[in-house]
């Protein structure tokens, strides 16, 4: 499905009835991570999955992908959809970064957090200097490197020995993102703010998930968000690098249907 928003067209994929549960992805992926939520979860909740702008079914936009601007667009397609809060914001990684931008928003809006292989913290400046180089290596040898780069880091030594046809269809949600999603993702990630203070302020339930061998962001950070929040569950999944949802989706499926359950009884 498709929602014209301001200035682009918003993909977004919906199952479920009752509280609507957001499910934002990572960098450079799609909406199609959530394949197994969206089949799993779809009795506990209303789940919506929006392709972020540039990436998968919507369209792109040049410059910089603000996380406060990806908060809006998905904050813009909820009121489109005639959702109406309070809703749970979850999101992986990157998804994760947008999530906090929402909360930091709209925090009477929300009736929970799901942070997935994600972080609160801004970037160092060598992660800063990063950005710039990936940037560079994007326009320079193209997106095919790009993702090809980005693979063996995403999934768990488990998941890459033992299960190829995941890594091919991983490959393929990125082979999705544009040149201007990668761009401006990367740019968007290199200016975001600390979100630790989101954090410490925010005081309805959260999930954090982690997959126990995940390369691109250590578990410390998963447990330096717990601490700061008030009511919080960890779960730290054994098997899965940087996407929980698509490595051991029954884990992570279980994990975040007893969070429902919390949010709801609350
Ligand atoms: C992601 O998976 O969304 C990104 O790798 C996060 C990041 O680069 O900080």
């Amino acid at each position: 499905m498709k929602m014209r928003l301001t200035d682009f067209t918003m993909a977004y994929l919906e199952a479920g009835e009752g509280l609507p549960v957001l499910l934002i992805h990572g960098y450079p992926l799609s909406k199609n991570i959530w394949q197994p939520q969206l089949e799993g979860l779809a009795s506990a909740a209303r789940l919506i999955a929006p392709d972020l702008r540039g990436h998968g079914g919507s369209s792109a936009t040049s410059g910089t992908y603000s996380m406060e601007l990806l908060a809006d667009d998905c904050h813009a397609l909820l009121g489109a959809l005639g959702i109406r809060p309070p809703v749970v914001v979850g999101g992986l990684s990157m998804g994760g970064y947008v999530a906090m931008a929402y909360a930091r928003k709209y925090p009477a809006e929300l009736a929970g957090l799901l942070l997935v292989a994600t972080r609160a913290a801004a970037d160092t400046p060598e992660a800063r200097n990063n950005r710039l180089k990936a940037m560079e290596s994007a326009r320079q040898d193209g997106l095919e490197a790009t993702f090809d780069n980005m693979l063996p880091k995403l999934l768990s030594p488990q998941t890459l020995a033992k299960n190829s046809q995941l890594a091919k269809r991983v490959h393929h949600i990125m082979a999705a993102t544009s040149l201007q999603g990668v761009l401006g993702d990367l740019a968007g990630m290199r200016e975001r703010p600390d979100a630790m203070e989101v954090l410490l302020g925010f005081k309805k339930p959260a999930l954090i998930v982690h997959g126990e061998d995940d390369q691109i962001i250590p578990r410390v950070e998963a447990e330096s968000m717990h601490a700061a929040l008030s009511d919080s569950q960890l779960v730290v999944i054994p098997g899965a690098g940087h996407l929980p949802p698509l490595e051991q989706p029954e884990a992570f499926n279980q994990a975040v249907s007893g969070f429902l359950g919390h949010v709801t009884r609350r």
